[in-house]
């Protein structure tokens, strides 16, 4: 039967497109290194009608298919996971939906192939005197179909928005083949249903995304950049909002914990240039700030500026070098910040197999990043014991990374039965058959 199938996926998209063995493996297995799993093949279609034929096939043979942009996702929601026997699914990578249209510079928006990553869109908009509002460490990988499917936030969605903020429209392919234009002839479209809104976050549950009209955005303004050292985590959200008071424009602001900024400094090989201070924030702003009240560093260059960055965007990589890592993204209301983080560092190194947990985030939106080190790759104890306690405190369980498969399972701490069941409608009705990404963000029946 597999021969049958790698036969038909030949005939609709080229046999150089259709990887298996040694080829298939990169896309099998997450950046983590803890989630892989097994497939028929990985196809790489180039264009909406490809991944049309795909679908149609799959959907007739109950092929499970997993979409793929960059591989730079963390909660296991791109590569395959545990399959039943005899249910191999395929991964669809949308690497060569490369096409860069040129912007619109009347209406600002441009429209773009899912598989093209962050980096070159930013590059191309550039080109036209303008900046696509979505930045994140993984930018040379990461795609615009992947950000839109898992709403990315990143280091600028204090200034510009999520991903959300950037979608005017999609081009995309539900799991019979049917192809909806929804991309959008004007800025401003209210006719009907936002059908782009459906699928922002369904992390390739409920179509495949092909193509995507993004807004285009004024480049930042010059950027003044500071560390300043703090003594909770609450201290940056005041500073923030003393920011705004006073009509700054803040234009990234991470707030990173002293463990995670010793292991970076170090990793990196740089300096510590703020020490005995349990908070280091980055902050960066369109104008001065007065920081007297507070220990702080100015950087003097624009080299100084991308070493102060360094220490933020290399800390996953930082971290990483530890070993396997056990990650929650999460949000929490401003106001539990602190109890939440105290609670969490307690509960979990209570854990035997903890050795360490350290935190950081994008501040402005209360969206930390914590990181346990230390329990085996399939152990989720400690996710348990975090996702209670974020949901306690009235948090969520994803803020920025997705829910994908890793997370599924604790979906429901933060999501009412009625939610539940209202996604799984239409989870049902676009995918009778569950073919696409199944077992991510919605466990079925
Ligand atoms: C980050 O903010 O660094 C990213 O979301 C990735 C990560 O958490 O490792
Ligand atoms: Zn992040």
């Amino acid at each position: 039967m597999i021969d049958q199938h790698l036969a038909q996926f030949a005939l609709q998209i080229g046999v150089e497109n259709v990887l298996i063995g040694d080829e298939a493996k990169p896309y099998l297995v997450d950046w983590t290194k803890r989630y892989s799993g097994e497939a028929i093949c990985v196809l790489k279609p180039a264009n909406v009608l490809e991944v049309s034929a795909i679908l149609k096939y799959c959907n007739a043979n109950s092929i499970p298919v997993i979409p793929q942009g960059g591989n730079t996702g963390l909660v296991h929601g791109s590569v395959p996971g545990e399959t039943k026997s005899g249910s191999l699914p395929v991964v669809l990578s949308m690497l060569r939906f490369n096409e860069l249209n040129t912007v619109n510079r009347l209406d600002r928006s441009v429209v773009v192939g899912a598989g093209v990553t962050i980096k070159d869109l930013a590059t191309h908009v550039s080109k036209f005197g303008f900046t696509y509002g979505v930045d994140l460490a993984a930018r040379d990988s990461a795609t615009i179909g992947g950000t839109v499917a898992t709403d990315a936030g990143g280091i600028r969605v204090v200034h510009y928005g999520t991903t959300k903020a950037q979608v005017l429209g999609v081009e995309a392919v539900l799991a019979d083949g049917t192809i909806i234009d929804s991309l959008g002839s004007t800025a401003k479209d209210g006719a009907g249903y936002d059908f782009s809104s459906w699928l922002i976050g369904s992390e390739g549950t409920l179509a495949v995304i092909t193509r995507v009209r993004v807004r285009v955005k004024n480049p930042l303004p010059n950027a003044h950049t500071y560390f300043v050292g703090l003594n909770k985590f609450s201290e940056a959200s005041e500073l923030i909002a003393k920011c705004f008071l006073e009509q700054k424009r803040v234009l990234a602001a991470e707030a990173i914990d002293e463990a995670s900024f010793e292991l970076v400094c170090k990793f990196l090989d740089l300096s510590k240039p703020i020490s005995d201070y349990p908070v280091i924030l980055l902050l960066e702003t369109d104008s001065e700030v007065d920081l007297s009240a507070f220990t702080f560093v100015k950087s003097q260059s624009a080299k100084e500026s991308l070493e102060f960055w360094a220490r933020r965007e290399r800390l996953g990589d930082a971290v990483g070098s530890l070993g396997i890592i056990h990650k929650a993204d999460v949000g929490i209301p401003p106001e539990n910040l602190d109890e939440f983080i105290a609670e969490f560092h307690i509960e979990v190194n209570a854990l035997s197999a903890v050795k360490q947990t350290l935190v950081y985030g994008h501040i402005a939106e209360c969206n930390l990043h914590l990181e346990i080190i230390g329990p085996a790759a399939n152990d989720v104890s400690a996710e348990s014991v975090t996702y209670k306690l974020v949901a306690a405190h009235g948090g969520t369980v994803a803020s920025e990374h997705g829910v994908g498969r890793a997370k599924c399972e604790f979906l429901s701490l933060v999501r009412s039965d009625d939610y539940l069941q209202t996604i799984k409608l239409l989870k049902k009705t676009l995918d009778p058959k569950s073919i696409l990404n199944p077992g991510a963000v919605i466990a079925l029946d």
